[in-house]
């Protein structure tokens, strides 16, 4: 195991009817009379009557609010500088976001994008790490991307979909009522479902030793994710099914799952081309194509890395070697995806037409390769878009 550090500030508030504490919560951070914008994004949260009860709770603790919608999946960075503007013409104190992964990193980005004097994707295209923020908070709308408790945010611009990090983004308090996930439709239950299994996946799939604890404990959580996901593919209102799937889906990308080992993240890097590539496309179905050819590429690595994964996770019967189990196991993966109907191949993505050596040299433009298991290169990279299709 690697030295390490963590410290996760997010105050999290669980259950039904927690939303209507936000005004209370963020008073903690401000003053009466402050003035907050609330990022969201299509109708969900207007249709469902979550956007009133939040004005309502801001309005009961004494803070004004300005109210920012139109955040697409995918979400893009011409919304985001306009966030900005909204945020400084008001004065903004804070940030709330009332929505899922997309919302919560539109509003992230907003967030560092108001202190900063430059231009906001210079965080994102030039590498510049933020140092400051208006404090976040959130109502989760959809347990998937984990981003109400990540140090992450991902935005979309100028055709690529890119990446920043920084501690300052991470939300001071998520609110998570699985009751306000009743309404999610089929599509976007798996596609979280697929998402925060990938989050730990990414770090499940390390070369670091000693690592029984978190694995352990990461065994449990996608095992967990799975047995309940099922649950809410056939009963979109199954109170302790969320209950257990939006817990795990938030501490999966915490950092958590990673206490003392690397990372991987190739499979992010690839799915995030697909979407940047047709911004249709959700992320948790794309990362259903890339993460099976991305096992079949790298597992003979550590053979015995994806046959711990086969029988603790996927249920697998040893194999005659370690090799054979890890088989087994991509393929009860494959399964499972198929299960909760997700797309297999490129193809089934509408990407089809996407060119593999051109999503390769993109994927790796700025870090020159991916993944912390297996270090992939561009032709790399491209053979494993060939082996989606
Ligand atoms: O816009 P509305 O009308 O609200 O509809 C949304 C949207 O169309 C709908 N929805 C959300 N909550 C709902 C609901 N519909 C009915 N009832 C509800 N309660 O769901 C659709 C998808 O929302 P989106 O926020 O895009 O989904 P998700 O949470 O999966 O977020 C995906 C984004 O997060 C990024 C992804 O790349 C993608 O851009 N990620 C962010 C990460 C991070 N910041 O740490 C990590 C992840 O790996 C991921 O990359
Ligand atoms: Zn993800």
């Amino acid at each position: 195991m690697n030295n390490f550090e963590y410290c996760n500030p997010t105050h999290l508030i669980f259950g039904k009817g927690r939303e209507n504490d936000i005004g209370a919560i963020l008073l903690g951070k401000l003053q009466a009379g402050d003035t907050v914008l609330v990022v969201y994004g299509g109708k969900s949260a207007e249709k469902s009557g979550l956007i009133d009860r939040v004005r309502r709770s801001l309005e009961a603790a004494g803070l004004s609010a300005v109210f920012k919608g139109g955040v697409t999946p995918n979400p893009q960075l011409d919304l985001v500088r306009d966030g900005i503007e909204a945020a400084r013409e008001c004065g903004a104190r804070a940030v709330l976001a009332v929505g899922g992964g997309s919302v919560i990193d539109a509003s992230k980005a907003i967030a560092i994008g108001v202190p900063y004097e430059g231009d906001v994707w210079d965080f994102f295209a030039a590498g510049v790490s933020p140092k400051e923020a208006l404090p976040v908070a959130c109502v989760l709308t959809l347990p998937a991307a984990g981003s109400e408790q990540s140090i992450r945010i991902v935005i979309s611009g100028e055709g690529r979909k890119l990446g920043a990090g920084s501690p300052v983004v991470r939300p001071f308090a998520s609110v998570i009522n699985p009751e306000i996930f009743f309404t999610l439709p089929q599509k976007q239950i798996r596609a979280g479902v697929i998402d925060m299994m990938s989050h730990i996946m990414e770090r499940y799939f390390t070369l670091t030793e000693g690592t029984d604890f978190v694995d352990g404990q990461a065994e449990a959580a996608m095992r967990t994710i799975m047995r309940n996901g099922l649950k809410l593919m056939k009963n979109h209102e199954d109170y302790d099914a969320w209950c257990q799937v939006s817990v795990a889906g938030s501490f999966a990308h915490n950092g958590y799952y990673a206490l003392g080992q690397t990372e991987d993240w190739a499979s992010h890097g690839m799915e995030h081309e697909l979407s940047a590539w047709d911004t249709s496309i959700t992320h948790g179905d794309g990362l259903a194509v890339v993460i099976p050819a991305w096992m079949r590429y790298v597992y003979d690595v550590k053979p015995s890395r994806f046959a711990q994964f086969a029988i603790n996770v996927m249920g697998e019967e040893a194999g005659a070697d370690d090799n054979e189990t890890a088989l087994k196991g991509i393929e009860a993966l494959k399964r499972f995806y198929r299960e909760v109907g997700a797309p297999a191949t490129l193809s089934d993505l509408g990407a089809d037409k996407a060119d593999s050596r051109e999503l390769a040299e993109k994927a790796v433009r700025i870090p020159g390769k991916l993944g912390g298991f297996k270090k992939l290169y561009a032709e790399d990279i491209a053979k494993i878009y060939d082996m989606m299709r």
